[in-house]
């Protein structure tokens, strides 16, 4: 593939996050790079967002964490992470070498936790973005709170915004009443974009067990079961604001990428699929870079949130 600058689908998201193509991996469903990049060429990609960082390392909830269901899957992992302590001395030398943009994901009990975790990233070159998680519905009473809220999404993404000058991309949890309201608290904070959907509460049941199948009882659906909701947040979310909106959910081919991107999307992440298909992220990010190559094929802006509508 072209380097970026002659790249027919790069897509520049501001404040220095210019992606090479707008597909991107979603954090979680990637770990930290090694196990896929010897399954597919990363720097096809636009990029890798980690498995969300915090300041302590973390064993997450205890098994059964990850269950089948129609269409996708539920997953209570609970942030299991290495910490910031070896994500910077073990993690990120790899990451680098990828040829592709590394957005980290974060997660935190507080708000000084994620600041911490920003300003430790601060001095590490060569991170090209945040995600900041502020939507994990697996883990009880922490981060979720900042997330639901539209001032405590405000205050969180104020103080990291003092902190920072890399680009803050904020995640949104989809399970709340009004999501363009957390946009907008986030957008009025300084945010340089926004991420969603994070995964949708859900449950999947033995009956004959009468047990549920996840140890936490509830954990988040994800894959293709979410795409409609996830095609509706997007929509509502990008009339909202004014800051780029990158989408995810459910995304299982160039067709549904495509699906985000007319929908209002800049970019997109492609969360579950990665299990069943490792090299599923190449393969868009090429049919992609092919489709708007072609000289009828408008331009990735003018197709952006070209949806039509009565
Ligand atoms: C196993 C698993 C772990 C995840 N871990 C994280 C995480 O650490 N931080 C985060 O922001 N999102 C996490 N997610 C959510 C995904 O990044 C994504 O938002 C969601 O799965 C929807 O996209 P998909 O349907 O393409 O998977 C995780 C998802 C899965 C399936």
């Amino acid at each position: 593939m072209k380097s970026s600058e002659t790249r027919a689908s790069a897509v520049d998201l501001g404040r220095g996050l210019k992606l090479k193509s707008p597909v991107l991996l979603a954090s979680g469903t990637v770990s930290y790079g090694e196990e896929l990049s010897r399954l597919t060429d990363l720097s096809a990609i636009g990029g890798l967002v980690t498995k969300a960082i915090s300041l302590e390392p973390r064993t997450g909830n205890p098994p059964q964490r990850i269950a089948e269901t129609p269409s996708g899957m539920v997953n209570a992992i609970g942030l299991a992470n290495v910490g910031i302590d070896r994500f910077i001395a073990d993690k990120v030398p790899f990451l680098r070498k990828l040829g592709t943009s590394i957005i980290v994901n974060i997660a935190g009990r507080s708000i000084d936790d994620y600041a911490e975790v920003v300003s430790r990233l601060d001095a590490v070159p060569g991170l090209d973005a945040y995600e900041i998680n502020l939507s994990c519905p697996n883990v009880k009473g922490e981060c979720m709170i900042m997330g639901v809220s539209p001032d405590a999404t405000r205050d969180i993404v104020q103080e990291l915004r003092a902190i920072t000058s890399r680009h803050l991309m904020i995640k949104l949890t989809p399970n709340v009443t009004s999501i363009s309201s957390i946009a907008l608290a986030a957008q009025s904070a300084g945010a340089d974009s926004l991420s969603l959907i994070n995964t949708v509460v859900g449950m999947a049941v033995d009956w004959k067990k009468r047990r549920p199948l996840l140890t936490n009882v509830t954990g988040g659906l994800s894959g293709p079961a979410i795409k409609p909701i996830a095609l509706a947040k997007v929509w509502e979310v990008y009339n909202a604001v004014s800051i780029p909106v990158v989408g995810m959910g459910g995304i299982a081919s160039f067709s549904d990428a495509m699906e985000f991107m007319v929908t209002g999307a800049s970019a997109i992440q492609i969360g579950t699929m990665n299990f069943v298909q490792p090299d599923i992220g190449e393969r868009v990010a090429k049919a992609m870079e092919e489709y708007f190559s072609s000289p009828d094929a408008p331009t990735l802006v003018e197709f952006k949130g070209s949806l039509l509508t009565l």
